[in-house]
């Protein structure tokens, strides 16, 4: 078959709802565009242990750093699997990890933004984990394979993240004033972040109607957003937070929190690395990848001794 043949044929899988695997042809835009988002995805998760390991000697009870560990755990895993999941595509991890800390690859703009305290844990978890949430349960249906089944399990894990972060502002806002007081300023630095984590408006973003075409996407940015602000308003007045939004209002026909407009220059600043914490997370992620060096080395050595032996 030629290559307009092949391509009619890939559009039919499709079409027809078949699992692209990694030994399929496909057209070299729908890798590169997978390769771009699902290594960017896997930077994200290793970059977003920082903010939360900022905590971990801070936390309140042991309970709740038993629970943040297991958090910070499960992120560095997600990363695991993207990476993973990416090298199928045939590029080795050590290559978009240069690519990262050269710059020349994008991490979520949210973890730029500073954790001064612990209800940011709570809203962390709660919004930014949910915001994931929302969007990973839609990559579960994503057209390539191993994409779609990294995203199985990473979202009954995130689903645990949100739940816990919910907890850390539930039991704030029943505590005493300075309490409520640290949730609500929680709720007013990471709400419009969170919303920034779906990406631009469809009709800004460059990548939507191809990765929609080839369903990597199944759903635009906009409507996955819609999903969590409807979802997540409802949270927030169940335990007495308010939304950072004067002009937050309930539409009776559509049945959808509508919101103010959202801050895109802010959003590219941050993406062009102009955020808060931008060069300290990049910093602190040359460090101490230079730092594992050697655990690296010594897992290549084991596993070509095994290698070796077993040929013995
Ligand atoms: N932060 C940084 N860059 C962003 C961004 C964000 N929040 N949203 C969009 N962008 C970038 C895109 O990467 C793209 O740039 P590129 O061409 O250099 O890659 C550009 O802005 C245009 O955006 P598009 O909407 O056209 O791009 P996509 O179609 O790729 O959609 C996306 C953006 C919705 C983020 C999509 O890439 C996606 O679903 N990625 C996988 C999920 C993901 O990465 N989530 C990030 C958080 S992970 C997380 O929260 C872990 C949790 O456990 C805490």
């Amino acid at each position: 078959m030629n290559e307009d043949q092949r391509l009619i044929q890939f559009e039919a899988r499709i079409n027809a709802g078949e699992k692209i695997e990694p030994k399929d042809w496909m057209p070299e835009a729908y890798r590169k565009t997978l390769l771009r988002q699902i290594s960017q995805h896997a930077h994200s998760e290793v970059i977003g242990m920082q903010p939360e390991a900022n905590w971990a000697l801070r936390a309140p009870t042991l309970r709740a750093k038993k629970i943040l560990l297991a958090k910070i755990q499960d992120e560095g895993g997600h990363g695991l699997y993207l990476y993973s999941a990416a090298e199928t595509l045939g590029v080795d991890r050590a290559e978009m990890i240069e690519q990262l800390q050269q710059g020349k690859a994008k991490y979520s703009s949210i973890f730029n933004y500073p954790t001064l305290n612990w209800a940011d844990m709570g809203a962390i978890g709660w919004l930014v984990d949910g915001a994931a949430i929302v969007n990973q349960t839609m990559l579960a249906k994503c057209s390539y394979g191993p994409y779609a089944r990294a995203m199985l399990r990473i979202c009954k894990e995130e689903g645990f993240h949100q739940r816990q972060g919910y907890e850390i502002m539930a039991k704030m806002m029943a505590g005493n004033d300075a309490q409520k007081a640290m949730a609500q300023d929680a709720m007013n630095c990471w709400w419009w972040p969170s919303l920034m984590m779906f990406g631009p408006h469809d009709a800004d973003s460059p990548h939507t109607k191809e990765s929609m075409q080839w369903k990597i996407k199944v759903e635009s940015n906009d409507k996955l957003r819609q999903r969590f602000i409807n979802r997540t308003v409802e949270q927030a007045y169940h335990i007495g937070l308010t939304v950072p939004d004067p002009k937050l209002k309930y539409n009776k026909e559509t049945m959808n929190w509508e919101i103010g407009p959202i801050n895109w220059d802010e959003f590219w600043n941050v993406v062009k690395g102009n955020g808060p914490c931008n060069h300290k997370r990049m910093a602190h992620h040359i460090k101490y990848h230079n730092k594992g060096q050697w655990v690296r080395d010594a897992a290549i050595a084991f596993a070509q001794n095994e290698t070796f032996v077993t040929a013995l």
